[in-house]
């Protein structure tokens, strides 16, 4: 049986680009009692698409809840003691389904497709002095393919039953989030078609400011209001589980991932920051109640809502497309390593990079450029160069694109980070941290339980159901529990390197001319 004294259970479904989790939390201490990973699919049916099967993503959903339950059972913990599950996923990646038969209408297309380049190319130049910021003043975002509207947008002028399914009013929008509490909640039969503010705000048709769907975007992406989902606030009750062993157990926190893991961070306060290393890369800064717009191409996002009568967070956010991705295109595409951990193995048996500079911007370039034309490449090879050098500029890239963020957040705030608070598969690589404090000259603070997102989502359900996980003193976990790496090359090194590196990022948007 166990030790420690339990509190109220309070769990979280973890749906993010690369694998599903379900994890379930002891309230009293945030300690992780019992978690399951499931990887998932991802298919490229042409050049630049990305997509995945939304019907794969609810079954892992569902076998990750049965393992963990399975497990806690192990450990002599019954199943009823969860109190609240929250949910919280990969943003922008777009759904459509059919309300009266339950089946999605075409794959979800996932944040990191292309498909839509020339669309927005399109929008672009059509607005006056073809300024990709056209909409920004409301969405706080720039026009680019990253965003769920113009996927939406092509789902329904090239797939036929998307069309048909919203001629005949029987279409339902929905990111990951709304799938699965409207699958997990009913789905055909009284599932609840919902959104969080967190999430409606990565759509392009959420206006940040008035916080819901706006008219006058939908107008102008040609999005019919009624296919979108109802929008609320990051902790309340949306439904409860229809189903299985959780059945009747209030679904009751929802929160993009990069939202989640800054309330699991806890960074409630306005100029604190987190950067968490998954598929890609994002760093958010809180800046409280006010939505600030960024002049150095970093977006403005709503943070989170933590209740329907709370206030508003907003957040500054870089975001980089590749970063834990690059670590997979080694692994499959090239077949340069067996697995991810083999990864910092051999970076570090050379601890170099000679010269090599990795550039991987296979989805275009986002934060701070949003340039959807620029593509990865290597440079700066020779004879010299082998795949333990590729390894290790593969790392420093990372390093980069995060510097380069952080540069924008500081210029933006005016006021530097002093160390930075990071989470994420990626982090548990000790000689990226260690990089990633060099390039950044700053401290990087790792906390010991790294499943920050799901926490932040345990956190907003447990909140609504009067369950706090928030006893904790947020000094006390940085003081106690976490790891610290602190630079250790000089200035002048770091800086000839990430010159190095912006001189490859030119090369990489502009190697077509
Ligand atoms: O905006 C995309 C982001 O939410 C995906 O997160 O952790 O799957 O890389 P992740």
């Amino acid at each position: 049986s166990h030790r420690i004294t339990l509190g109220p259970l309070v769990a979280a479904i973890d749906q993010g680009t690369s694998s599903t989790r379900f994890l379930v939390f002891n309230s009293k201490t945030a300690e992780l009692l019992s978690h399951h990973q499931v990887e998932i699919k991802q298919s490229f049916p042409k050049e630049g698409w990305v997509e995945e099967d939304p019907k794969e993503i609810l079954q892992s959903v569902y076998e990750c809840m049965e393992r963990t339950c399975e497990k806690l059972t192990q450990l002599n913990i019954d199943v009823s003691n969860i109190k609240a599950i929250g949910v919280t996923n990969q943003r922008e990646t777009t759904l459509v389904w059919d309300k009266e038969t339950g089946e999605p209408l075409y794959n979800a297309i996932v944040w990191l497709d292309l498909r839509t380049q020339s669309t927005v190319e399109r929008l672009i130049n059509k607005t006056p002095g073809r300024n990709k910021n056209h909409l920004r003043h409301k969405t706080g975002l720039p026009i680019s393919t990253y965003f769920s509207a113009v996927k939406l947008r092509w789902l329904m002028d090239n797939v036929e039953q998307v069309h048909q399914a919203v001629v005949s009013h029987r279409a339902m929008f929905g990111t990951v989030d709304s799938w699965l509490i409207w699958c997990l909640t009913g789905g055909k039969s009284g599932g609840v078609h919902c959104t969080d503010v967190t999430n409606a705000s990565r759509t392009m048709l959420f206006n940040i400011h008035t916080m819901d769907w706006d008219p006058e975007l939908c107008k102008y992406f040609g999005i019919p209001m009624e296919i979108l989902p109802r929008v609320r606030s990051s902790s309340e009750i949306y439904g409860l589980m229809k189903s299985g062993a959780l059945s009747g157990i209030p679904i009751s926190g929802c929160l993009g991932d990069q939202s989640a893991a800054l309330v699991g961070q806890m960074c409630f306060q306005d100029g604190q920051a987190k950067n968490t290393y998954g598929t890609g890369c994002f760093l958010l800064r809180n800046t409280g109640s006010k939505p600030v717009m960024s002049d150095h191409g970093l977006l403005t996002t709503v943070a989170y809502k933590l209740g329907r009568d709370k206030p508003a967070c907003y957040a500054l956010e870089g975001s980089v497309a590749i970063a834990g991705a690059v670590v997979r295109w080694l692994q499959d595409n090239l077949g340069l390593i067996g697995s991810s951990d083999e990864l910092e193995k051999l970076a570090a048996s050379v601890g170099t990079s000679y010269g090599c500079y990795f550039v991987p911007a296979f989805s275009g370039l986002y934060a701070p450029y949003w340039e959807p034309s620029a593509r990865g490449i290597i440079c700066g090879l020779t004879q010299f160069t082998n795949k333990s050098h590729l390894a290790f500029a593969a790392l420093e890239a990372v390093c980069f694109q995060t510097r380069e963020i952080l540069d924008a957040m500081n210029q933006d705030s005016g006021i530097p980070l002093t160390q930075l608070q990071v989470d994420g598969g990626m982090t548990s690589n000790k000689l990226l941290m260690q990089l990633q404090a060099d390039i950044l000259c700053i401290p990087v603070v790792k906390p010991s339980m790294p499943e920050t997102t799901a926490l932040g989502a345990a956190m907003a359900a447990g909140a609504a159901e009067g369950v706090s996980v928030w006893s904790l003193n947020p000094e006390d976990l940085s003081e106690v529990t976490s790891e610290k790496f602190d630079p250790q090359i000089n200035p002048e090194e770091s800086e000839f390197r990430y010159a190095r590196w912006k001189i490859a990022v030119e090369k990489s948007k502009n190697w077509e001319t």
